[in-house]
């Protein structure tokens, strides 16, 4: 089994032998019993202070007659201040607790596991699988592990040693959320914390599809793993044109929906996206799935730009599509943007319905938490009516079994597919 690179073993935080006793109100303490991952700042009434406690140290919830209740990782500079890791009877968090929930989130995913025509897919996946402000993605034999909050510097060898038996990666790198400071130069953003560093992209298979994850500097870990099962689901629609449809993949990054539309028999797709580098990524997954005939006998067009305005440009220059598929980034990343994230959405619709044909498809998705399933559906439906379209659902999708919901704030992404009957 490959070890962490000794530099970054040497510069990780211990585990301290700090318990810290928290009393929660009334409010709080029902919800943790209920299984939620997140005790806010003002929840906490009391607290045993050591006056040094430390990003990770374990915050042990007891009740009025001082019994356990659960047992979280104290966050002292996050509004969430106890990132909840067990409710119920009392536990320890050590290596058989952490080999444990590793086991119990690899085994969520044992059919992507078995699936041999694709090796990129989530392992864990934050609060949903136990793990509150951490995720691990497999991209081939590298595991990248996103940080979301200090807590986890003291847990990550922990961590990683059942991840590294079970999945036997070649190489681990880490990535930080903007939030998160290094705790020295060979635990940045970037870095590789197992196995040699790589300079160039991994490539992934994704349903027998090969694409280029850039895991080093890349949106997210690389890749929009959530989306691989309605990048399938294009990939077979597209078959219901004999001529071959012409697709237009908004928001494309790498091309993941136009290469899969490809795949499928589209004649044409055409991307759009506000990063260069995300496009000419996209390029070359086309370059590298060139032995599928389908893919290679497709004609690609790529515009970099920002989507409203690209959107306007085609439809001023009469362009129309059989497939307008639409995955924009989250519109609403705090409670104050939700008004304008809905009124977004609602015009990315008619802007994309203005380029469908009759008869054909929209896929449109939205990753905004913020935004629940019922708006959306209700905003694409109105901006459908508003634009004089007659718009026939033909199914919801929501999350792929490698991103699991695991608690009542878990959902965020869902899509639509649709056929406009006129
Ligand atoms: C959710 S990701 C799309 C994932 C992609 N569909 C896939 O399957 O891999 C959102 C993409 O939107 C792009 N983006 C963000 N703002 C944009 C804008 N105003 N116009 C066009 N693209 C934009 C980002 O560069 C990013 O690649």
């Amino acid at each position: 089994m490959l070890e962490l690179r000794p530099q970054v073993a040497a510069d990780l935080p211990e585990v301290g032998s700090r318990r810290l006793a928290v009393r929660l109100t009334a409010d709080a303490l029902t919800h943790v019993r209920r299984g939620s991952p997140w005790v806010f700042e003002g929840s906490v009434e009391s607290l045993s202070l050591t006056g040094d406690e430390q990003p990770g140290d374990l915050a042990v919830v007891f009740d009025a007659r001082r019994e356990f209740v659960a047992i979280g990782l104290w966050d002292p500079a996050s509004l969430i201040r106890i990132k909840m890791l067990h409710a119920g009877a009392p536990v320890q968090i050590d290596a058989d607790f952490w080999l444990q929930r590793v086991t119990a989130a690899l085994d969520r995913r044992a059919t992507l596991s078995e699936d041999a025509d694709t090796d990129a897919y989530r392992l864990i996946h934050g609060e949903n699988d136990g793990f509150p402000g951490l995720v691990v993605d497999r991209y081939a034999t590298t595991l990248v592990v996103k940080i979301y909050s200090p807590i986890w510097w003291p847990h990550l060898k922990a961590v990683l040693t059942p991840l590294l038996a079970a999945e036997l990666p070649t190489r681990v790198v880490l990535r930080l959320a903007r939030s998160v400071t290094a705790p020295s130069e060979h635990l940045d953003d970037g870095s590789t914390l197992v196995g040699e560093p790589s300079q160039t992209p991994v490539v992934i298979r994704e349903r027998g599809l090969q694409l280029e994850a850039d895991v080093v500097t890349g949106n997210k870990t690389g890749h929009f793993l959530d989306q691989r099962d309605n990048r399938s689901l294009v990939r077979a629609s597209v078959g219901a044109y004999p001529k071959g449809a012409e697709v237009l993949d908004v928001f494309s990054h790498t091309g993941g929906f136009a290469l899969s539309a490809a795949a499928g028999g589209a004649r044409k797709v055409h991307m759009v996206d506000v990063s260069a580098a995300a496009l000419e990524a996209a390029t070359r997954n086309f370059t590298l799935n060139r032995h599928i005939h389908a893919v290679r006998d497709c004609q690609v067009r790529t515009t970099v730009g920002d989507a409203f305005e690209v959107l306007a440009q085609l439809r001023a220059d009469d362009y129309s599509f059989d497939v307008v598929i639409l995955d924009p980034p989250s519109f609403a990343h705090a409670e104050r943007n939700v008004a304008k994230a809905e009124q977004a959405y609602f015009r990315l619709t008619q802007a994309g319905l203005r380029l469908l044909r009759p008869g054909g498809l929209l896929v449109q998705a939205s990753c905004s938490s913020r935004i629940d399933d019922e708006s959306f559906y209700r905003i694409v439906h109105e901006a459908a009516v508003h634009a004089r379209r007659d718009l026939v659902e033909i199914r919801r999708t929501g999350h792929p079994i490698d991103h699991p919901v695991g608690f009542e704030y878990g959902a965020y992404l869902k899509a639509v597919f649709a056929r406009a009957r006129n």
